[in-house]
C-alpha cells in the first residue's frame, strides 16, 4: 500500500482552470491507497465537491503551505511568491531550467527549504519522450483560432469555452471562401490537434515536419494563407518567415497561428514579432501591405480547461499510481539537483520518497 499524500492546490494564476487531476483518476488514486487533499479553487473547472464524492480530504486554497513535510504538492503553474523557503516536493510545471526569468530564483527557494520540484515538462520515459502534455489542445486551439480570425468570425476578448461550443463556430458557413493552410510540425503532438480542428473546419492543410523544412521552400510557404506553426525546435534552423517575408507582394499569406511561441529565444522559426498576444487582444497586425495577423498565445489549452485537464490526467494518473517506484520521477530529481547544482545552490541527497 502506497505512503503517497498528494496535495492537489488552487493555481494563484485567476485565468487558470485548468487541474493536472480531475475527479473521475481522483477516485482512482483513492481506490489505490492515495491519500489525496484537494484545495478549495473558486475557478477550477471541477466544483470541489466532484472530488470530496470520491474520497478526497479538502483543504483551503493555498494551505499546502502547512502540509506536513512529506506530501507532495500537485499543481500546474507558477507558486505563489511566498514561502521563500520551500519545504515539499512539489509536481508542476517550473520553467526553471532554460534560464527564464524567476528560474535561479525557484530553484534557490528550494535549495533554501530543502523541497524538490519534479518538473512535469521533463517527466519522460527512458527514452527522452514527454509521458503528459497539453500540446494535443494547444494545437487544436491554435488552429481553431487562425480559422476564427481567417473568417472574420474571431470574438475578443478570448474566454475558456468546451469543445463543442468551439466546434459549432468552427463550422463553415455560406459566403465563407476557401482557403489554404498549411501545418509546420505536423507530426508532434500539437500538430495533430491543428489538424483535427482544420478537419472540423472543413479544411483539409498542407502537413509540414522535418523532412519538408530540411531544404525550406519559403515561396511555397508563402502560398498558403494561413500557417501553424506547431515545432518543437531543438537546434537553430533558418527561419519559416523573416521580415522582408513580410513586405513580399506576392505574399498570399494573411493569418499565422504560432503555437510554439518562442518568442526571444535562439531557436524561434518565427522571428517576426517580439511579444506574444493574450486573450484580451489576441491577434496583432504584423504588416498592412498586405495584411498578415499574429496570433500568439501561450496558454492556450486553458480555452479548454476541461477537455485539457481530462487528457492530462489519464497520462499522468498511471505516473502518480507508480509514484515510489516510477523512474520517471527519479530521473525528474536527478535533474533537479542538476540543475541546482549548476546554479551553486545546495541540494539533498534524500530518496525519492524522503526528500
Ligand atoms: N502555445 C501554447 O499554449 C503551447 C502549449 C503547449 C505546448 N506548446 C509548444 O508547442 C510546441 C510543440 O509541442 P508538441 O507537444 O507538439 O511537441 P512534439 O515534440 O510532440 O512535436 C513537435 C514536432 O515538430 C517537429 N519539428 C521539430 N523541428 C522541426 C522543423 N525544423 N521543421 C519541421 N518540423 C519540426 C517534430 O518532428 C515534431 O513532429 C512546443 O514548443 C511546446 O512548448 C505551446
Amino acid at each position: 500500500m502506497t505512503e503517497l499524500h498528494l496535495w492537489l492546490r488552487h493555481e494563484p494564476r485567476t485565468t487558470e482552470r485548468r487541474t493536472p487531476v480531475v475527479p473521475s483518476d481522483a477516485r482512482r488514486l483513492v481506490e489505490n491507497g492515495v491519500t489525496l487533499t484537494v484545495e478549495e479553487s473558486p475557478q477550477r473547472i471541477f466544483p470541489i465537491e466532484e472530488y470530496e464524492a470520491v474520497g478526497a480530504r479538502v483543504a483551503p486554497a493555498g494551505s499546502w503551505v502547512s502540509a506536513p513535510r512529506n506530501t507532495v504538492i500537485l499543481g500546474l503553474k507558477e507558486l505563489p511568491d511566498e514561502p521563500k523557503e520551500l519545504t515539499h516536493r512539489h509536481i508542476f510545471f517550473g520553467h526553471a531550467y532554460k534560464g527564464q526569468p524567476g528560474a535561479s530564483d525557484l530553484l534557490r527557494r528550494f535549495g533554501a527549504g530543502g523541497g524538490a520540484l519534479l518538473d512535469l515538462e521533463y517527466l519522460v520515459d527512458e527514452n527522452g519522450r514527454r509521458l503528459a502534455a497539453f500540446g494535443f489542445w494547444a494545437g487544436y486551439l491554435g488552429a481553431a483560432l487562425a480559422v476564427l480570425q481567417h473568417r472574420g468570425r474571431l470574438v475578443a476578448p478570448l474566454t475558456p469555452t468546451s469543445k463543442e461550443e468551439l466546434d459549432k463556430t468552427l463550422q463553415p458557413a455560406a459566403g465563407d471562401e476557401e482557403f489554404s493552410a498549411l501545418v509546420i510540425g505536423a507530426l508532434g503532438r500539437s500538430g495533430r490537434g491543428a489538424r483535427v480542428a482544420f478537419s472540423t473546419a472543413g479544411i483539409e492543410p498542407t502537413c509540414w515536419d522535418l523532412p519538408e523544412t530540411q531544404n525550406l521552400d519559403r515561396p511555397a510557404l508563402l502560398t498558403h494563407d494561413v500557417l501553424v506553426n506547431c515545432v518543437l525546435a531543438t537546434t537553430p534552423v533558418p527561419p519559416f518567415l523573416r521580415e522582408p517575408d513580410l513586405d513580399d507582394p506576392t505574399r498570399r499569406l494573411r493569418t499565422v497561428s504560432d503555437v510554439t511561441c518562442d518568442v526571444g529565444s535562439p531557436l524561434n522559426v518565427l522571428p517576426v514579432y517580439d511579444r506574444t498576444t493574450e486573450w484580451d487582444d489576441p491577434v496583432r497586425q504584423l504588416s498592412d501591405r498586405p495584411p498578415l495577423d499574429l496570433i500568439a498565445i501561450d496558454n492556450l489549452p486553458s480555452l479548454l480547461p476541461r477537455e485539457s485537464s481530462t487528457d492530462f490526467s489519464a497520462a499522468l494518473l498511471p505516473q502518480l499510481l507508480e509514484f515510489e517506484t516510477g523512474g520517471a520521477w527519479g530521473r525528474c530529481l536527478d535533474l533537479f539537483r542538476t540543475k541546482s547544482r549548476e546554479l551553486g545552490i545546495a541540494v539533498g541527497e534524500g530518496e525519492l520518497g524522503h526528500v
